[in-house]
């Protein structure tokens, strides 16, 4: 079955962008004129997925304000001439062609929200992007993901596929690990997905990035799974689901994956999507020669 909606889980806090996330939602930070979500929607776009929902909260609204019509600039943006211009905000306000809009209304974790979009998404498979998740690669991440799932769902029914990453041993404290068996070069059928094992305790370096198909059935798994700490998590549904025998694999993407969610991840996308513009590269060269002497 074709994977027609993407869900965008974007009602999250952003604490730890504290204190902008405040009065801007994370996923409005602008990488260049950007907004980051904008090039995790294109990446799905680009990928042949045509419904997005997003699932929002208190304060998020902004998000779905951006990709909508505003017919009071067009006017003014015409009126001046500024052709170049108009065309930049009539593509971004073109962009998506079906927006569904879900709430969710107390911020109870991954899990909970992606649940919340049960009613949207149906009974048919459908693909998960976090919307701080940057990953830069050619074919998109998802696109490679799509065509995985494709040939593994002619093998085995109701299978979920989870992009991953290897990520150096000292940071796995910060990642869902998962733990399996290599059945093809860039693919492992899970057994244990660890949520922030130690070092020492990690059955593996491979962590779960903000990309995911999951057939539906995942929602009874996210509807019986305890909270946490206040969350319900999307590992704990996705382990339940392996223990009851579902087979879900991982897909190790090529590419390169950026988290935007906290300083040091924010700042080095802005610098890589920097560094893909030849002008604001020569901008960053000159200034690390004035102010590093390299
Ligand atoms: P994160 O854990 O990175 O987002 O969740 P957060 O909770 O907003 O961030 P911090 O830890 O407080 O800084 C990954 C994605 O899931 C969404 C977030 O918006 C983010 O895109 N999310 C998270 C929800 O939609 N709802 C939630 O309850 C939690």
């Amino acid at each position: 079955m074709k994977v027609r909606k993407a869900v965008l889980p974007v009602a999250g806090l952003g604490t730890r962008m504290l204190p902008i996330t405040k009065v801007v939602p994370k996923e409005l930070l602008p990488v260049i004129e950007r907004p980051t979500v904008e090039y995790v929607i294109d990446e799905a776009i680009q990928s042949g997925v045509n419904t997005l929902i997003f699932i929002i909260s208190q304060g998020k609204g902004k998000i779905i304000d951006y990709f909508d019509i505003d017919l009071n600039l067009r006017s003014f943006l015409k009126e001046r001439g500024k052709t170049d211009l108009l065309e930049k905000v009539k593509e971004v306000e073109e962009k998506i062609k079906y927006l569904i809009e879900v709430r969710q209304k107390v911020p109870e974790g991954l899990g909970h929200a992606i649940l919340m979009a049960e009613e949207a998404v149906g009974k048919e498979p459908f693909a998960v992007l976090l919307g701080d998740d940057l990953v830069d690669a050619d074919p998109p991440c998802l696109k490679q993901m799509l065509e995985v799932y494709q040939s593994l769902s002619l093998k085995v029914s109701r299978v979920s596929l989870i992009a991953v990453e290897e990520v150096s041993w000292e940071h796995i404290s910060r990642y869902g690990i998962i733990d399996g068996e290599k059945v093809e070069e860039n693919l492992i059928r899970i057994k244990n997905v660890v949520e922030k094992p130690a070092p020492e305790e990690a059955p593996s370096n491979l962590a779960i990035i903000g990309r995911y198909i999951f057939d539906p059935v995942i929602f009874d798994y996210l509807k019986r799974i305890p909270k946490v700490n206040g969350e319900y998590q999307l590992t704990d549904a996705i382990q339940l689901m392996v223990d009851e025998g579902h087979e879900v694999y991982a897909y190790l993407s090529k590419g390169i994956r950026f988290d935007t969610g906290n300083r040091e991840g924010f700042f080095k996308t802005i610098l890589h999507y920097a560094c893909k513009d030849p002008k604001l590269e020569d901008v960053l060269k000159s200034f690390c020669q004035k102010r590093f002497q390299i």
